[in-house]
């Protein structure tokens, strides 16, 4: 039931994802004008490309056997992905973090034992970062760019310290369907599930990429010129590969 659960909740999250590629976002334009530089975005919670771009993240790991099983998967399809890591976990499992990392995946950190930040003095915080930091430099020699927080739960106050101290390019909300998949490396269904729907969308043109690469690619959300209607059916439309419609 609970595994029956998880395929159907992944099935939807690529349904919502297809769609989302397929008609305008519904988000705000930009609203600087054109001579000013934008200020560069520290947090994302959506992320708008041109083309069928798409970073598939899983969080919550590494896990002992779910998470090589699904390493190997990916290798096999030659997908790069993201892992959000849980710092207790990169502990237990450096080899298998040091592992995603030698094989191109890019490794974020998602909290030592996954609290909600908002709850949490600055102390409990910082510890959170920088342990999980360690364990992943420990593991693996890297310095994570990105930090997803757990629930999503980060006040503004909080980014603006931690992005100053820690250094993050990146910190991802992560709240809505969009560009970048959220699944996690924990739960077997999501594995079991995870042959169809990388082979779903590798059908439908989509090409996989890690975080930072599709941010590097971001571009504004297309600005609404008509009520185009939200429905146009798109299940059995792959993505034009090579440029989609600007408006
Ligand atoms: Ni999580």
């Amino acid at each position: 039931m609970f595994r029956q659960f998880l395929i159907f909740s992944l099935a939807l999250t690529a349904s919502h994802l297809i769609q989302a590629q397929a008609t305008p976002a519904s988000t705000v334009g930009p609203k600087a004008k054109p001579d000013e530089a934008p200020e560069p975005r520290i947090t994302f919670n959506f992320v708008h490309v041109d083309g069928p771009y798409i970073a598939m993240t899983f969080d919550d790991g590494p896990a002992a056997t779910l998470t090589p099983k699904l390493l190997d998967l990916l290798a096999a399809r030659q997908i790069k992905a993201t892992f959000f890591v849980i710092g207790q976990n990169v502990t237990e499992y450096p080899e298998i973090v040091a592992r995603a990392a030698r094989e191109g995946h890019e490794i974020g950190n998602h909290s030592w034992s996954h609290p909600y930040f908002a709850r949490l003095s600055d102390d409990a915080v910082r510890s959170q970062l920088k342990r999980t930091d360690e364990a992943i430099m420990n593991a693996a020699g890297i310095h994570p760019k990105l930090l997803r927080p757990p629930y999503g739960s980060i006040t503004a106050r909080q980014k603006r310290w931690i992005h100053d101290e820690f250094g993050y390019d990146r910190i991802l909300k992560n709240t809505r369907p969009g560009s970048i998949v959220l699944s996690h490396d924990i739960h077997p269904g999501t594995i079991e599930a995870m042959p169809a729907t990388l082979a779903q969308l590798q059908d439908k043109g989509f090409k996989f990429v890690t975080v930072s690469e599709l941010i590097a690619m971001a571009t504004p959300p297309p600005p609404k010129i008509s009520p185009t209607p939200a429905a146009t059916p798109t299940g059995s439309t792959p993505p034009v590969p090579t440029t989609a419609p600007r408006d």
